[in-house]
């Protein structure tokens, strides 16, 4: 039996749009093994037991790329991260099905080939990146259009709590309200953002990631989505922490570099928000 332990990710991180992500400690498990059915599914709602599954649809990507057959297959998907949240779920499903095809055929794809096919079905490498490689990843598509991926190693005073909604937030739409250009002047902004935030991302500095975190491109458009956005960013201000909403959202992700401030977070958005998971993580450092 094949086992792929897939780590949640949390995309953009403020100014880091569609090019930035964090791996974390929530995690999903999916088994393959040989079946007697061309394809059987265990674990996953009856609507997603089918040939349009994502995370087999990626299993017969990789076997195609490798000029296999697509072997009868059972998948066991045991995933405790929640869906349409803004926490990977799909690259998560994409991530486990690449590597569970590779590792079938005893692995002849290197991360970075997993990486290039994990971003032409995601369409952006934010989750793919950290989901495959942990850390924090920043990567671009290249002018072959292989992805380039570099990797920062987050501070271990750093505390990110994860405040996760009892209500889901479409990717789709989360894009589709987006503007289609940006002027010069805020390019230069998300720039210089993005580059010290990396860095202070990895030295700790919650002062300079107070301010580097704040986003123009996408974040103020998709508050509009998260009617809870203006309370939760209040009680991450309350402790001085600071939030980001993690890829499209529903999920806020606040961070501090204060063990007891993140205590408080966490007890003032549990009270807040009784129906919500919040979860104090840690960074995955292996993927
Ligand atoms: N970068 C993506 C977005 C992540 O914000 O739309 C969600 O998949």
């Amino acid at each position: 039996m094949i086992r792929i332990k897939v780590p949640a990710t949390s995309a953009n991180i403020g100014v880091g749009f569609d090019c930035m992500g964090l791996a974390v400690s929530l995690y999903s498990t999916i088994t393959f093994e040989p079946s007697s059915d061309k394809l059987e599914i265990v674990g996953c709602p009856d609507e997603f037991k089918n040939e349009d599954n994502l995370v087999y649809q990626a299993f017969v990507k990789c076997c195609n790329f490798l000029n296999e057959p697509v072997p009868n297959v059972k998948i066991t998907i045991d995933n405790t991260i929640p869906v349409a949240r803004g926490l990977g779920s799909s690259a998560i499903c994409i991530v486990a099905g690449l590597k569970g095809a590779n590792t079938w055929f005893n692995g002849p794809l290197a991360n970075d080939e997993i990486l290039d096919l994990a971003t032409q079905m995601e369409g952006h490498p934010d989750n793919v990146s950290p989901a495959i490689y942990g850390n924090l990843g920043v990567s671009f598509v290249d002018e072959d259009q292989n992805v380039q991926t570099v990797h920062f190693n987050v501070s271990p005073d750093l505390h990110f709590i994860a405040m996760i909604p009892n209500y889901k937030v479409s990717t789709e739409e989360a894009r589709s309200i987006l503007p289609n250009e940006m002027s010069y002047s805020d390019a230069i902004y998300q720039m210089s953002h993005l580059g010290a935030l990396a860095k202070a991302l990895e030295l700790g500095d919650m002062k300079v990631i107070h301010s580097a975190i704040k986003d123009k491109m996408h974040e103020p458009y998709r508050a509009t989505l998260i009617p809870d956005y203006k309370q939760a960013k209040e009680i991450c201000k309350n402790s001085n922490g600071t939030m980001y909403i993690s890829g499209s959202g529903s999920t806020m992700m606040a961070i501090t570099a204060d063990g007891m401030a993140a205590d408080k977070i966490i007890s003032d958005a549990t009270k807040a928000f009784p129906d919500w998971e919040i979860h104090h993580l840690s960074v995955d450092k292996k993927g």
